[in-house]
């Protein structure tokens, strides 16, 4: 189906006509012909694809971050602006690239340009300039020369450099111009993200919902994983291009409060949320255990659970959340449906013919919460189980209410409703943390795989189940007990 988009690539803006989902990757070395963004894994892994991605923001305002463009669909960019790392090097060396050639940090040089994407990246995405978020900000890259330490030492010489930047973009990009880290000319651009050229619009509406072409599109995170190479046939519905679809908002009634969410909220969007923060407080914390940075900049809710992974770790949390989902499009036009209702069988859901996530809602009374995840590696690695909990108290301290989840022990992610049912109503404790372990451990069905055996599936239950105890109920302080 073809459509004309408009985006911003570096200084050049493009009209394009374009008829399939190829990967922007793609676009940039073979159309483009810039070759710096090179493909490695083709699968998000690597950062070696690494571009910057503008566009508006939740609050309409610049928002820029690093992406992985292997996993980005071209017709994503209309209305956006891409910055490669030849935009950046227009102007000559700038200080990122200067931090990595001081510090030796390019061996090779094949992973060197998405490295100094994401950190460029971290540098104009706004947040707080410190050193663990500089290191943080190449989570998601991979040097096969090894050489991360030198990549280290680069990116605190950064996060020193550039601890005063303002806050704003509208600030920050002028001054990191007048640091030589962005063009001028570019910095000024960067301000303004085109205006969208509108086609994609229309040519969604005039797809019909039972056209087996038709694709709903989130991030493109799992999807693009599984279609490298997409059919130029299918018609893809992005869910970022639909009303609200990245919103966050109270809604509900005084009796039954709840937090509507679109479904394109991004993991980013999801755990900066002042929202999502008051409802669990300290929830932020696990933002870190899904993925890496670049794909949590573009993964969305509804991508995480419409793939029904056993294993997926939003989907884990929102289960725990007491999520409902919002469908429309369907047979049976809209319909509200647990979350724990939605999965069938392995990668089996009860979406129907047209249907699409519209949103997602979460009950807004305020809950203690907490999620762990096992896997072999501590960051960018699918788990072996999770688990999420939340709780809320009554006035005397017991348990008023709680829901647990399990990924990784059955063929789709679970609620661990005998769990809930044995600790309801009950003060918490080392015993009951105990009985709750044991009901975990019987949960689901695991199975051995290379990530584990059933048998260290179901010991990790328990023992996760535990540290829900010890970290929800802080101040009993439970791990004297349990750990002894
Ligand atoms: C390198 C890497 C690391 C990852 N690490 C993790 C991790 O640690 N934990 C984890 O849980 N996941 C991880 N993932 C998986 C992935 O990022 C998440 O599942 C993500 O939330 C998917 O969201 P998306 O928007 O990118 O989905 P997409 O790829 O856009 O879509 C996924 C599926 O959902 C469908 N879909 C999307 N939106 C809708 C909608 N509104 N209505 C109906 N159907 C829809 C699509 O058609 C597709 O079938 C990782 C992926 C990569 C590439
Ligand atoms: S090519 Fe490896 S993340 Fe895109
Ligand atoms: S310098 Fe060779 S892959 Fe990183």
């Amino acid at each position: 189906m073809k459509r004309v988009i408009r985006f911003r690539l570096n200084e050049r803006l493009y009209e394009e006509e374009i008829g399939s989902e190829q990967p922007a990757l793609d676009w940039i070395r073979k159309t483009a012909g810039l070759t710096g963004t090179k493909e490695g894994c083709r699968e998000g892994d690597c950062g070696a694809c690494l571009v910057l991605l503008g566009g508006r923001g939740m609050d309409g305002r610049p928002e820029w971050k690093a992406v992985t463009s292997c996993t980005l669909g071209m017709g994503e960019l209309d209305g956006r602006h891409l910055v490669t790392i030849e935009g950046l090097a227009s102007g000559g060396l700038t200080p990122v690239m200067e931090a990595m050639l001081d510090e030796g940090a390019s061996q090779c040089g094949f992973c060197s340009p998405g490295f100094i994407i994401a950190l460029t990246g971290f540098l104009v995405s706004g947040q707080a300039i410190d050193p663990v978020s500089a290191m943080a900000s190449v989570e998601g890259n991979l040097c096969r020369c090894t050489g991360y330490g030198s990549i280290r030492r680069a990116a605190s010489i950064l996060a020193r450099d550039f601890a005063d930047l303002p806050a704003g973009l509208e600030r920050r990009l002028p001054e990191l111009a007048r640091r030589h880290v962005l063009p001028a000319a570019l910095a000024q651009l960067m301000l303004e993200p085109p205006e969208p050229a509108g086609s994609q619009g229309a040519a969604f509406a005039a797809i019909h919902p039972e056209d087996p072409s038709l694709v709903d599109l989130g991030g493109g995170t799992d999807w693009y994983v599984r279609n490298p190479d997409p059919d130029p046939d299918l018609a893809p519905r992005f869910s970022d291009q639909a009303p609200g679809a990245r919103s966050i908002r109270a809604g509900g009634s005084a009796e039954r409060p709840v937090l509507e969410l679109g479904s394109a909220v991004t993991v980013d969007d999801f755990f900066a949320s002042p929202l999502v923060r008051n409802l669990a407080p300290g929830i932020e914390r696990f933002a870190a255990d899904m993925a890496s940075p670049p794909i949590r900049a573009r993964a969305t809710l509804a991508g995480n659970i419409v793939n029904a992974s056993p294993i997926a770790d939003l989907t884990s949390m929102l289960l725990a959340l007491g999520a409902r989902l919002v469908l429309e499009g369907g047979p049976d036009g809209e319909r509200l449906l647990e979350l724990s209702d939605f999965f069938l069988g392995y990668k089996k859901t009860d979406i129907r013919d047209g249907e699409r996530v519209r949103g997602i809602l979460i009950p807004a009374s305020p809950l203690r919460f907490n999620f762990e995840k096992a896997a072999k590696r501590a960051r960018l690695d699918i788990a072996t189980v999770n688990t999420a909990m939340a709780v809320t108290l009554a006035p005397d301290g017991g348990i008023a209410s709680v829901r647990a989840s399990a990924g990784g022990v059955a063929p789709v992610p679970l609620r661990m409703v005998a769990l809930e049912n044995a600790m309801v109503g009950k003060q918490p404790s080392a015993a009951l943390a105990r009985e709750a372990g044991k009901l975990a451990y019987d949960c689901g069905s695991p199975i051995g795989d290379v990530r584990g055996s059933a048998g260290y599936r179901r010991r990790l239950m328990e023992r996760l189940t535990w540290a829900h105890f010890i970290r929800l109920w802080p101040e009993l302080g439970l791990e004297k007990e349990l750990l002894a």
